[in-house]
């Protein structure tokens, strides 16, 4: 963070000085659309009840875009996130891949899907088949990118370098399966897998709310240089308003169900509209004001 050495303080729209920080000048609606939605809807049944999990939520995501999708716990934002996925069918509503209405309707046409876009989850644990030792886990995401007859040297390059991206030693993860690993070295590990399979879009939903401070700033590092590094999609999921204002070029702030208020990042977090996002963002008291280091010991 650069601080002003006179007045000790940083600037006031201080994102350009985080390393993580995105092209601010980039104009991403010029870019062609990669995932959008209209009138995309889920509905729950459960016995008596019904719940509007995501209502009529409106989107358009473009090429190469940071997309952070910020509301509270409840709001939506898993449901929207398996809908995206083709884990779950919207109750109405469409979708729409490249601009053409989405058809995964066959088994063939699921997985052709997949294979463009992945998915990293709250809980990694949930993420891996606890039987396959993590030799494995990279090794599908090799074959999965057709390099299933790249010899055995080339796929031992491939795999040491994504570990060496994420800062771990595959030597060391070799025979291991994935619950031998701590939490935040599975959280590596899952961005890792990405390294790999480089998909289209990625799809991350709180990925770090199980690390600390420090390893997840790495760990969004990581992931914001893949993004500038293959120009993949990413739509980040997240409680943080904090976070989605430093890393994103677009934010959808989400309330029961609902997109209240969209834009550019900038846009939405300096001249929020809804009361919502400004209830938010008073959460954050720090988040465009200057920063007093007076006060710190
Ligand atoms: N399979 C389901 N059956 C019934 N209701 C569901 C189901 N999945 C989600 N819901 C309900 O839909 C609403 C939205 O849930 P969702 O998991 O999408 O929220 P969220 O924004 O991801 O929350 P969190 O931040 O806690 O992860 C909640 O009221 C939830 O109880
Ligand atoms: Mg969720």
């Amino acid at each position: 963070m650069k601080i002003d050495e006179k007045t000790n303080q940083a600037p006031v729209d201080n994102r350009e000085s985080v390393t993580f920080g995105t092209d601010r000048n980039k104009d991403f609606s010029k870019e062609p659309l990669c995932l959008s939605g209209k009138d995309v809807t889920r509905i729950f049944q459960t016995g008596k009840t019904t719940t509007t999990a995501v209502d009529h939520v409106n989107f358009e995501f473009h090429k190469g875009e940071l997309i952070s999708i910020v509301g509270e716990s409840g709001s939506g934002k898993t449901t929207l996130s398996k809908m995206l996925l083709g884990l779950l069918e919207p109750s109405s509503g469409e979708i729409f891949y490249r601009g053409e209405p989405r058809d995964i309707s066959t088994g063939a046409k699921k997985r052709q899907y997949w294979k463009g876009i992945q998915a990293i989850f709250q809980d990694p644990f949930s993420s891996y088949n606890v039987f396959h030792k993590i030799d494995n886990v990279l090794l599908d995401c090799i074959n999965m990118r057709g390099g299933r007859n790249l010899s055995k040297d080339e796929k031992f390059a491939m795999m040491t370098e994504a570990c060496s991206f994420v800062n771990l030693k595959f030597a060391e993860l070799t025979n291991k399966y994935p619950f031998e690993l701590s939490g935040g070295q599975m959280q590596r590990l899952m961005i890792a897998r990405i390294f790999l399979l480089k998909p289209e879009i990625l799809l991350a939903d709180e990925p770090t709310s199980m690390i600390d401070a420090c390893s997840r700033a790495t760990i969004l590092d990581m992931l914001l240089n893949l993004r500038n590094e293959t120009g993949m999609t990413v739509i980040f999921i997240t409680h943080d308003i904090g976070l989605a204002y430093y890393i994103s070029d677009s934010i959808y702030i989400m309330e029961h169900g609902k997109f209240v208020e969209s834009g550019k990042a900038e846009e939405v977090i300096l001249n929020p509209k809804a009361p919502y996002t400004k209830r938010l963002i008073s959460d954050v008291p720090k988040i465009h004001e200057p920063w007093d280091l007076s006060t710190v010991g």
